[in-house]
C-alpha cells in the first residue's frame, strides 16, 4: 500500500521521450545550464505516479529536433539504463529497490538525483548494511551492501580489467567475515594477490601445504593430471578406466585385511571387481595401479600391445615421482585419511578461528591447475551434500573466465559442470558461489 508518492527529484531538466525494455530515453532541452551538467555515468530520477525511477546515464547526444519551422534545430538527450525505484511506503521514508516494477511514460519529467535520494539508493550503515566504500560520482556518499542478501544467493563482481574488481573483492570479504562469523569462505586466488588480505582470518594453501590426494580426482580429472592438461591417449585411457576402478577393491580389500599385515596387494593375484566405477570416491594405491599394470602386461603376448603398457606404465611413475606434483601423493594413503577428513581442513569444520581459505594457485604446474580446481569446486558441492547444508560455504572463484569461459569450446568440462552445479543447486545445501570476472 503507498501512501503519498515520493516527492519529486530535484529540479526537473528535461522528459521521457523514449522507454525501451530497460532503458529510457530522456530530452534535455529544458535544462536551464545551472546545477550538476547530465553526463555518463551521472544518476537521474523519473518521477512517476508512484515511484522515482532511477536511471543510470549510459549516452548523452545531439539529435536532430523534429519541430516544425524553419531551419533544422537540435536537441540534447540521454539514453538511461533503469537500474531501480525508490518507492514510497506507509512510513513515510521511501525504499530503494532494484529493477523496475512500472516502467516510466512518456512526458514523465527526469532530474538530476540528488544527495537524499542517492543515499536512500546506497544504504546507511546498520547491523545488515556494511559500508564498502563511497560513490565515485559522489564521495560524500558511503556505499552500503547487505551482507545477509549477498551471501544467501549466489553474486558476481563485473568489469574490465584493471577497474577495482579484486580490491572490490578483498573489501567485501573482509566485511563478510566480520559480519558473518559463520560463514566460511574459499578464495580461489589464481595470482596469489590475496595472501595478506585477510590477516589471521584466512588459512593460506599452496603446492607446499596443500594436501589433495589423487585419488580424490574423478576419471576426467585424472586423465588431465597424467597427460598433462591434454586429451589422453585413447588406448592408455581405456586400460586406466579398467584398472582403476580394480586398485580401488584392491584397497577396500586390505583395509578389511584380507591381504595380510603389510597391506600389500598381493602379486599375481587380480582383485575382484567390487562394482567401483573409476569415478568412484575410494581410496586406492597409485603402487597398487602400477603393479596391477605390470602383472597385465606380463600376461601379455600380443608386443605392441604390451609396449602400450609399458609406456602408461612409465608415464604414471614419472608423475608419480615428480616433486612438482608432491601434494596429490604425500601421506596420501595413511590410514585413516577419509574424504570427511580431506573436506574439514579445505573448508574449515571447525574453523579453529580462520574460517577462511585461500587457495593460491600460481605455484601449481600449470598442466594440472584445471583438474585442481575441478577437484575443489566438486569438494565445495560435497561438503554442502555432507554437512546438509549446516556449515555454510561462499565459494568465491576468481577469474572464473579462465575456468568457466563462456565459449563451450574452450575451457575445463569438469570445472565448468562443477561450477554449474554450485549454481544451480548449491543453495540447498548452503554452497553459495562469488564469480570475479
Ligand atoms: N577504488 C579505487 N580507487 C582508486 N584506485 C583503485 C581503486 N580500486 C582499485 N584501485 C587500483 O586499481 C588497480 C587495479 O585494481 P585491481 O587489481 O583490484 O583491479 P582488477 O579489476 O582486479 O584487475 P584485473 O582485471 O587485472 O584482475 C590497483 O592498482 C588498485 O590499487
Ligand atoms: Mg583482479
Amino acid at each position: 500500500m503507498l501512501d503519498t508518492p515520493v516527492s519529486a527529484a530535484s529540479q526537473s531538466i528535461g522528459r521521457v521521450i523514449a522507454v525501451n525494455g530497460s532503458q529510457s530515453t530522456v530530452d534535455l532541452s529544458a535544462r536551464a545550464g545551472i546545477g550538476e551538467t547530465p553526463t555518463v555515468g551521472r544518476f537521474m530520477g523519473l518521477t512517476t505516479a508512484k515511484s522515482i525511477i532511477i536511471g543510470l546515464i549510459t549516452d548523452v547526444s545531439e539529435q536532430p529536433s523534429p519541430a516544425a519551422g524553419a531551419g533544422q534545430t537540435f536537441r540534447k538527450v540521454a539514453h538511461l539504463d533503469l537500474i531501480g525505484e525508490l518507492l514510497s511506503r506507509l512510513s513515510g521514508i521511501p525504499r530503494f529497490q532494484r529493477g523496475v516494477t512500472e516502467y516510466p511514460n512518456i512526458g514523465d519529467s527526469a532530474a538530476m538525483l540528488g544527495e537524499r535520494e542517492l543515499r536512500m539508493v546506497y544504504g546507511g550503515a546498520d547491523a545488515d548494511h556494511a559500508h564498502i566504500g563511497d560513490l565515485q560520482q559522489n564521495t560524500n556518499i558511503g556505499v552500503h551492501i547487505d551482507i545477509d542478501n549477498l551471501v544467501s544467493r549466489h553474486f558476481a563482481i563485473l568489469g574490465a580489467t584493471g577497474v577495482g574488481k579484486s580490491s572490490g573483492v578483498a573489501i567485501i570479504l573482509q566485511k563478510i567475515l566480520d559480519t558473518r562469523p559463520n560463514l566460511r569462505v574459499f578464495l580461489v586466488d589464481p595470482h596469489n594477490e590475496y595472501g595478506r588480505c585477510f590477516g589471521d582470518k584466512a588459512n593460506v594453501l599452496n603446492p607446499r601445504n596443500l594436501r589433495l590426494p589423487f585419488w580424490l580426482f574423478n576419471f576426467e580429472e585424472t586423465i588431465d593430471a597424467f597427460f598433462g592438461g591434454r586429451p589422453g591417449v585413447e588406448e592408455e585411457v581405456e586400460i586406466l578406466s579398467e584398472v582403476i576402478p580394480l586398485a580401488k577393491g584392491a584397497y577396500l580389500q586390505y583395509r578389511n585385511g584380507a591381504n595380510g599385515a603389510n597391506g600389500l596387494l598381493t602379486k599375481k593375484r587380480e582383485p575382484k571387481d567390487a562394482g567401483f566405477t573409476a569415478d568412484t570416491p575410494v581410496p586406492y594405491r597409485i603402487e597398487d595401479l602400477i603393479n596391477l599394470l605390470d602383472e597385465r602386461m606380463g600376461k601379455l603376448e600380443n608386443r605392441s600391445r604390451a609396449a602400450l603398457y609399458h609406456k602408461l606404465i612409465g608415464r604414471i611413475q614419472t608423475f608419480r615421482n615428480h616433486p612438482r606434483y608432491a601434494f596429490m601423493f604425500e601421506n596420501a594413503n595413511i590410514g585413516g585419511d577419509t574424504m570427511a577428513e580431506i573436506l574439514s581442513a579445505l573448508f574449515r569444520l571447525p574453523p579453529d578461528g580462520k574460517p577462511m581459505t585461500i587457495m593460491q594457485l600460481a605455484g601449481f604446474p600449470a598442466e594440472v591447475v584445471d583438474s585442481v580446481v575441478s577437484v575443489l569446486c566438486r569438494m565445495a558441492f560435497d561438503f554442502g551434500l555432507w554437512s546438509d547444508g549446516v556449515a555454510p560455504l561462499l565459494f568465491v572463484c576468481e577469474e572464473a573466465h579462465r575456468y568457466a569461459p563462456a565459449d563451450k569450446k574452450v575451457g575445463f568440462g569438469p570445472t565448468k559442470r562443477a561450477l554449474s552445479r554450485i549454481a544451480k543447486e548449491g543453495r540447498k545445501y548452503g554452497v553459495f558461489l562469488g564469480l570475479v570476472t
